[in-house]
């Protein structure tokens, strides 16, 4: 085991050796200001986040900050600024020198558009920047890995690694010493095909970005201070398993095109939970989460999201989903805060199960091409809402009543009921939302003694029982539009409540729709023939 440092060690040294000739003799200049004169571009002496310029202190002389844009050639003179404490490469060719050491006083490195200047390898000197606290490498064309000796920089706050295409080793023991890391952007690193399995140590971790690798499982456990955590355009990640995160805040998973499942345990404080076009998705799991209170995770554009389990995520009030084409199972367990779930437009439905979720108040399931009235639902005894439209449901169970005891709306319009209206009657409900469907005949409906809303459109039914009067007191709207109807009973004019009623498109004579219009006109009732 020992030898594989060893000769790694080895192998660095020698090509170093290639590339540590350079020594800038720096007795030559006078001073820093002499020294930034050698370039061979202008230099404006005050500071531009635009423009090649610097920042030099008016007592000392020295020089702490220096910008470069787009000049490409700087001198290697540059390595002589002792004093420097920010510099900015963007887009020049200054090759990383050894002399990099001399920087003592650096803290915050930006190197952008190296345009090949770095070559495959950083010097070992790059360690020597020890009070470095800011480090970006973006658009670096040739380098391939990390110094070991990237261990020493033990300041490092924010590490961005952007867009190095051939860049495949981050020296895992090394980078496990940054403990300090705040923030680590790892993103347009087509090479990368391993997260380092130290970064459990970045206790300090705040912000993570992983977009645009090579990897193709993650596996985060126990980063304490994680607040941000960003996993997208991983092209071959397939798993993805997020564990004991106590301060993850946002958690943004989109665009992974070969991620296969989705784990999130033990994490708490949730503010953001989006998962979003991961195109082969199949099982997301969520379980000992806490959510802040009143987000809704958003899980949009999965098309191939095949199982959802949620359990014990405590703070979970709101869940919506629809349109996931091939979601065939979701289940709910301990969920005590969740009222409102909807779960629209997903016609590969079969199970959905409940337990432990009894807050539930509100369940839409529009059109989620269901046969059968799932049992499960008959365990959410605080439901008020229930709202089941075009499905393909005939039947109910027959405990809906003595199950549901606070059922108050239910909408089953576009479903296939036939024949005559639930019996035994449901006799708390308030609104019943039948249009659409295949009934012929509502007998048994006085016994509907909550009912104050009725809407029976686009069914084949031939008359109304004049028992409908039996809710005079609590019937507001009545609508029977599209049936068979070829009378209406004149008793419904004294229906004290009602306040709209609509029987258009039956099969009344145009001589009874004017007698009806006659005889409704002294009564407060709207009316439509
Ligand atoms: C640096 O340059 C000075 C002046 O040219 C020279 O005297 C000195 O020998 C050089 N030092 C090195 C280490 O090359
Ligand atoms: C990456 O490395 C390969 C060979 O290892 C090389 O052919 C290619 O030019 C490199 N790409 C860049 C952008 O340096
Ligand atoms: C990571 O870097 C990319 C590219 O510079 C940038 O677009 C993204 O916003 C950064 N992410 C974070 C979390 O700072
Ligand atoms: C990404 O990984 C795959 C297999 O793991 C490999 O075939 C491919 O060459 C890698 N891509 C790059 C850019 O390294
Ligand atoms: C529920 O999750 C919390 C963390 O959010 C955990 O502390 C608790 O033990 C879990 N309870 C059960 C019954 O799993
Ligand atoms: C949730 O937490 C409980 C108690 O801490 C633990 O027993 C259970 O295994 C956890 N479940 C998951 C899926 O992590
Ligand atoms: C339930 O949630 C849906 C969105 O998922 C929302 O449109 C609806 O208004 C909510 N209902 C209640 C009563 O909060
Ligand atoms: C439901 O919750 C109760 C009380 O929190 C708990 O005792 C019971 O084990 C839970 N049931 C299931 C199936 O998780
Ligand atoms: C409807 O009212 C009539 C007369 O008041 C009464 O005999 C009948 O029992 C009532 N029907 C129901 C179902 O309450
Ligand atoms: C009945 O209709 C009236 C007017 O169209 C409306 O204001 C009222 O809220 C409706 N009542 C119910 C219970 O839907």
């Amino acid at each position: 085991m020992k030898t594989v440092p060893l000769l790694f060690i080895i192998f660095c040294s020698f090509t170093i050796i290639q590339i540590t000739d350079a020594n800038v003799n720096c007795t030559i200049y006078a001073d820093d200001l002499d020294v930034i004169n050698r370039n061979p571009f202008y230099v404006r002496l005050t500071l531009s986040d635009s423009f090649t310029s610097v920042y030099i202190r008016e007592f000392s002389k020295q020089l702490n900050v220096f910008n470069i844009f787009n000049d490409v050639n700087p001198s290697t003179s540059i390595y002589c600024l002792k004093s420097l404490q920010t510099l900015r490469l963007i887009n020049t060719n200054l090759p990383i020198l050894p002399d990099i050491k001399n920087f003592q006083s650096l803290t915050s490195l930006i190197i952008r558009s190296d345009n090949g200047a770095i070559g495959q390898h950083l010097t070992p000197e790059f360690g020597k920047l020890k009070y470095l606290t800011t480090l970006e490498l973006s658009d670096i064309k040739n380098l391939e890995d990390l110094p070991d000796e990237i261990r020493y920089l033990e300041y490092i706050s924010s590490l961005t690694l952007q867009n190095i295409p051939n860049l495949s080793r981050i020296p895992d023991e090394s980078i496990g010493k940054l403990t300090q890391l705040r923030t680590l952007n790892l993103t347009d690193l087509p090479s990368l095909s391993t997260i380092p399995t130290t970064i459990k140590n970045f206790q300090q971790l705040n912000i993570f970005e992983i977009t645009k690798t090579n990897i193709t499982t993650l596996d985060l456990k126990g980063l304490l201070s994680l607040s941000d955590l960003k996993i997208t355009f991983n092209s071959l990640l397939e798993t993805i398993t997020i564990t004991d995160m106590s301060s993850l805040s946002s958690i943004d998973i989109c665009n992974n095109n070969e991620l296969l499942t989705l784990d999130i345990q033990n994490s708490n404080y949730l503010r953001t939970l989006s998962i979003l076009s991961n195109t082969k998705l199949t099982s997301v799991s969520i379980a000992n989460v806490s959510l802040y209170r009143d987000v809704i995770p958003s899980i949009v554009d999965n098309p191939q999201l095949n199982i959802i389990e949620l359990k014990n995520v405590s703070g979970l009030g709101t869940f919506g989903i629809n349109s996931l084409s091939s979601l065939k199972l979701i289940s709910f367990g301990n969920l005590p805060n969740l009222f409102n779930v909807s779960i629209r437009f997903i016609p590969q439905l079969q199970t959905i199960s409940f337990i432990n979720t009894s807050s539930i108040k509100y369940l839409d399931l529009t059109e989620c091409n269901l046969a059968v009235f799932p049992e499960s639902i008959l365990q959410l005894k605080l439901l008020i809402n229930l709202v089941m439209t075009s499905n393909r449901l005939s039947t109910l169970p027959s405990t809906l009543l003595t199950d549901l005891p606070n059922l108050k709306v239910l909408n089953l319009a576009d479903n296939y009921f036939p024949g005559n209206i639930f019996q035994p009657a449901l006799p708390n409900i308030r609104e019943l939302y039948l249009s659409k469907n295949l009934l012929a005949s509502i007998y048994g409906i006085e016994e509907y003694k909550s009912l104050q809303r009725l809407e029976l459109d686009y069914n084949s039914i031939l008359l109304i029982p004049s028992e409908i009067i039996n809710l005079s007191t609590t019937l507001q709207n009545l609508t029977i539009n599209y049936n068979k109807l070829s009378y209406i009973p004149y008793e419904i004019t004294n229906m004290r409540s009602l306040q709209s009623f609509s029987a258009t498109n039956n099969r009344i004579t145009a001589d009874e729709r004017t007698n009806l219009f006659r005889l409704f006109s002294p009564s407060p009732i709207h009316v439509a023939f």
